[in-house]
């Protein structure tokens, strides 16, 4: 028999798919389920995007683009982050990927030789260490506290710092917690030293205070974002990664030699989405709200516990320790008896242990349903 690679072998699964595709099962037997447990808008991607998508194709730019990325959108993302951040970046510093998930992966390989470290908070979002660890590189977790909304504390992130930490990695607005690190936060963590990795990709989808970009504090760092999120563009597979720029050219022949280039069709898309669509992304982002303020209320009422807000991305996640051990069995067991996806909280590190996500990419009726099933469920589980 061939032998599979320990690093392959190695790999946790992504615990959310594994709800979806429970998910996806029961509904092939005739079953309703409400899916709460997604993190992918579940608005169509805006009109003028597909329009020069489908432009894009008739001119016949249907073929492999510079290895960076087109000129045309690097420079585009250069204008939007001036315009949204006052900082000036040159195109020469980006590199336009498929999605922000090849982005991160290629940040890591430029920064970490085998046995070095990522300080990250706990709760992340899943994969960071699990691409940090199939560079034989080690992600360093700092606990987060649900009373400061899981934000990472500079001076936790101080302690971890050794001889071996190549990066501090931050993702505000955060998934799974949807909440935001502070301007005074991040301005502290940015002068600690090493290289930031900022990982951007829901920026836009904020409900009360501004988000920052790390570009404000410090050059010394690595911008990772997307068009996924924020123009409902998760199909399209379009992502950039914004680098110190002698980073730039070997990250460029890691992608020359793993992907050559992103999509030619998505960058005319995605030029467009920076360019055209903020009306769009404005409408979407009140129903967001309106939605997040709604469920807040619902989870509380339903006993779940919420004690910062969360004022960004499109996630709650609470607290359930009065309810389960085992988040992973609390969620598998709404999914069975009341038909509603949630996300275990393990899935994002141990410290979100007896948490579940809740995603709002789901309408307002959808929600209700949902909540209101897991408060039948509660209520005939003796919960
Ligand atoms: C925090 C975070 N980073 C990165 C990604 C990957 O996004 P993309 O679709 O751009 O690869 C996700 C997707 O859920 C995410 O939540």
């Amino acid at each position: 028999m061939n032998k599979i690679a320990q690093r392959t072998l190695n790999i946790p699964p992504f615990i959310v798919m594994d709800v979806l595709e429970r998910a996806h099962e029961l509904e092939r037997q005739g079953r309703d389920i409400i899916h709460l447990e997604i993190g992918e808008p579940d608005f169509p991607t805006p009109q003028c995007v597909c329009q020069a998508a489908r432009e894009a194709i008739s001119r016949g730019e249907t073929h492999y683009t510079h290895s960076l990325g087109l000129l045309e959108l690097r420079e585009a993302i250069c204008a939007y982050y001036y315009e949204k951040y006052g900082v000036s970046v040159d195109p020469g510093r980006i590199l336009v990927t498929s999605g922000t998930s090849p982005a991160l992966f290629m940040v890591f390989s430029a920064l970490l030789e085998a046995g070095e470290e990522v300080i990250m908070t706990d709760p992340h979002y899943p994969c960071y260490p699990n691409f940090v660890e199939f560079l034989g590189a080690r992600p360093s977790r700092v606990k987060g506290y649900e009373e400061d909304g899981f934000q990472l504390r500079p001076e936790a992130v101080r302690k971890k710092m050794g001889p071996k930490t190549r990066g501090i990695l931050i993702n505000s607005p955060a998934n799974p917690t949807g909440n935001l690190l502070s301007e005074s936060r991040m301005a502290e963590i940015a002068q600690l030293g090493p290289p930031i990795i900022s990982d951007e990709i829901y920026h836009g989808l904020v409900y009360g205070e501004k988000e920052h970009s790390i570009l404000e504090f410090t050059d010394n760092a690595f911008v990772l974002n997307g068009f996924s999120k924020i123009f409902a563009m998760t199909g399209w597979r379009l992502g950039y990664l914004i680098a110190p720029p002698q980073f730039i050219r070997p990250m460029q022949k890691v992608q020359q030699n793993f992907f050559i280039s992103a999509g030619s069709v998505s960058q005319w898309a995605g030029i467009a989405a920076l360019k055209y669509a903020h009306d769009d992304v404005e409408s979407m982002r009140a129903v967001y709200d309106e939605r997040r303020k709604y469920m807040i209320k619902r989870i509380r009422d339903l006993g779940f516990g919420v004690a910062v807000e969360p004022a960004g991305a499109f996630y709650i996640l609470a607290n359930a320790r009065h309810l389960c051990d085992s988040s992973y069995d609390l969620a598998f067991e709404i999914l069975e008896k009341a038909d509603v996806g949630v996300t275990p909280g393990i899935d994002f590190g141990k410290n979100a242990e007896g948490y579940i996500r809740f995603s709002y990419a789901n309408s307002i009726e959808n929600i209700r349903e949902g909540l209101n099933r897991i408060e039948r469920f509660l209520k005939t589980h003796g919960r």
